[in-house]
């Protein structure tokens, strides 16, 4: 099984004042912080040794809030990232933690929503990489991904100028064992950074680096600006009011993916403070020992 990394370092300059106290991973998207997202599509991929790796500042606020992960069935251990030296590094940082079984990593902003097969398949990949492409408007703003007539991926540049395709690279990425090695491989780049892009770049080159398009039902979702993280959390408000469904609500994707019992959420539901989140817990529960169908996401 492979490991999984959040990245949730970073200053977080863009969406200053909001990040002045409290880290960009840990703002509000509509009902809860922001890294429940990538946390839950995690564990909707069937992971749970996690390494969440964030700044000497604010590791400590998400262990805070997140604990050793017991309360989700899972296991999250936390690593400082001293400096903001590039995406890549966490596989420096993790070294350990990865071993020798490959990894993947989701940037602590980024949120996924819709049908997650495309990630299950990808972490059942035993060679090579894998990524994904998502038609975006602004693709200038991100890794930009070119295809071949035979739909194999056959260029990748960092916010480029000139972006040759509107296809994205969104911050979600699975590797092979092979990932620490060829990190250490790398040079920083001009902005000084070790950049994913050149990660995913040696894999291009050995011609073992999967890309595959995500279908646009699926909802990538950006919080880099003050307008796309109030967009964001509009989506998220509008979805759950709509189903009466939490999105990425860790207690119960943990009772769904049966990585804890019922008994196990009702002991964790009696410490929580009286309020819409515990009713809603209270409500997953009583549905959870009846017949009805169980929608896991
Ligand atoms: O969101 C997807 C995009 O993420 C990809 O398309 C790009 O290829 C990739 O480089 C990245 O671009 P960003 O411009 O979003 O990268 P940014 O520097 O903003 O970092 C993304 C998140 O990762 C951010 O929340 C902070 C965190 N981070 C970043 C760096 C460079 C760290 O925790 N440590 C770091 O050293």
């Amino acid at each position: 099984m492979k490991k999984a990394i959040i990245l949730a370092g970073g200053a977080g300059s863009r969406l200053f004042p909001l990040t002045k106290i409290v880290c960009k991973q840990l703002l509000p998207v509509y009902d809860k912080p922001m890294i429940c997202y990538p946390l839950a599509t995690l564990m909707l991929g069937g992971l749970r040794e996690v390494l969440i790796i964030s700044t000497p500042k604010d590791c400590p606020m998400l262990r805070d809030y997140l604990g050793d992960g017991s309360q989700f069935g899972i296991r999250i251990d936390y690593a400082e990232q001293a400096k903001p030296n590039g995406i890549a590094e966490a596989f420096l940082i993790g070294e350990k933690f990865i071993g020798k079984s490959g990894a993947c990593l989701i940037l602590g902003d980024n949120i996924f929503y819709g049908k997650l097969d495309f990630f299950r398949d990808a972490l059942a990949l035993e060679k090579g990489a894998c990524v994904f492409a998502y038609q975006v408007r602004d693709p200038e703003r991100y890794g930009v991904v070119e295809f071949g007539s035979d739909g194999r991926a056959i260029s990748l540049e960092e916010k480029p100028k000139h972006p040759k395709t509107h296809f994205a690279v969104p911050g979600l990425y699975v590797y092979d064992e092979q990932v620490v090695d060829l990190c250490k491989t790398l040079k920083p780049s001009g902005r000084g950074e070790l950049e994913i892009t050149d990660l995913n770049l040696l894999y291009l080159k050995k011609n073992q680096l999967h890309v595959k398009a995500l279908s646009r039902g699926m909802a990538w979702l950006d919080t880099g600006t003050q307008t796309s993280l109030l967009e964001a959390g509009n989506y998220i408000a509008t979805i759950e009011h709509r189903q009466g469904l939490k999105v990425a609500c860790l207690e119960e994707i943990a009772l769904r993916m049966k990585f804890i019992t019922r008994n196990e959420l009702e002991r964790t539901i009696d410490k929580l403070p009286k309020g819409e989140y515990r009713e809603y817990l209270r409500l997953v529960c009583q549905e959870d020992s009846t017949a009805a169908p169980k929608p896991v996401g």
